[in-house]
């Protein structure tokens, strides 16, 4: 019998991609940049499956170039905004993510760029590597502390509750905002208290993004609600970058309207380096690394490959981001 035919859209760690290569004819892209469009198009055309990454865009366009044979998609993320849900649904074809096995590895990014625009690491390094550091100074530096301070929470999911156990552990007060909030046994085992978003706003020391990127939630983080946080406080930004609105944040880190802001993640991605987010001072800029440990991205490509496969074969997807298919 032949074997399935599969486009890999980059090259994904082997714990995945040794999987996939076993069981189907692969058809690979790597290059270390995304396919450009049309070679996406291109390539698609005939495949029984994808496997695809956050970069490429999951549309009607795509399925139709790939054919009415194709069978499964597969995203190499947890997050699917890169997908047309509906588009695939329609064609009653299942699409999975890989939910679960970054959470606590997104939660300790999201943690170290709390701790690195709070106490102004980045800046502290440039100065030493600048041979600025002539005396200890009185008033070199300053940063506002993190034991103590109140963490606000924009999504108590998976990763955001990871956050705030990591808050806990420095002492924090853990708020949080959701449209479905946690039992009270859950906020009681966490120590987070549910409160509405302009209170979060207001009250937070550090507000740490977790939501999905939907209509409800693009430029969430607006000139209104940069103005309603308080001066010394620091967004950290995990999620997906248009939560935030980047013309609105960079006025307010300029202006001094909040302290600071350490983004994994940006609108848009990635930000060109004469953006001027990445030259401001109070404002940490990392590209879009939070899963990336080795162990994280072997589990990622192991359940890529896995809803790839079971998807191939006519099972259902360990993970789908649309199990409405098998109703
Ligand atoms: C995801 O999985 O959605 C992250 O953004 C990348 O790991």
């Amino acid at each position: 019998m032949s074997r399935p035919r599969v486009l890999v859209t980059r090259i994904i760690p082997d714990a995945g991609l040794d999987r996939v290569r076993e069981a189907c004819e692969v058809d690979l892209w790597d290059d270390d940049l995304p396919p450009p469009r049309e070679e996406l198009l291109r390539r698609a055309a005939g495949q029984d499956g994808l496997l695809t990454l956050l970069t490429d865009r999951v549309d009607d366009e795509l399925l139709d170039a790939a054919g009415p044979q194709l069978k499964v998609v597969s995203n190499f993320a947890v997050g699917f905004d890169n997908i047309d849900v509906p588009a695939v649904t329609r064609r009653k074809i299942p699409a999975g993510n890989t939910p679960g096995v970054l959470t606590e590895t997104t939660a300790d990014l999201a943690f170290a760029l709390l701790m690195a625009t709070a106490r102004r690491i980045p800046e502290s390094v440039e100065y030493v590597k600048q041979g600025r550091w002539k005396t200890w100074g009185p008033m070199l530096l300053m940063g506002v502390d993190i034991h103590g301070a109140t963490l606000g929470i924009v999504g108590f999911g998976r990763i955001g509750r990871e956050v705030a156990r990591r808050g806990r552990g420095f002492g924090m007060t853990i708020l949080y905002h959701d449209v479905h909030p946690a039992t009270p046994e859950e906020e009681r085992a966490l120590g987070a208290r549910r409160v509405e978003m302009d209170e979060l706003l207001r009250e937070s020391d550090f507000l740490s993004l977790h939501v999905n990127l939907t209509e409800e939630t693009h430029h969430l983080i607006s000139t209104d609600a940069l103005r309603a946080m308080k001066p010394t406080a620091v967004l950290v930004n995990t999620s997906r970058g248009p939560v935030v609105d980047p013309e609105a944040l960079e006025r307010a880190l300029r202006d001094g309207e909040i302290f600071a802001a350490g983004l994994d993640v940006t609108e848009p991605e990635p930000l060109p380096v004469d953006h001027p987010l990445v030259s401001l001072p109070n404002c940490v800029v990392v590209p879009h690394i939070a899963s990336a440990s080795r162990v994280t991205r072997d589990r990622m490509a192991e359940m890529a490959a896995d809803n790839l496969l079971a998807g191939l074969r006519g099972d259902r997807l360990p993970t789908p981001v649309n199990p409405e298919v098998y109703e």
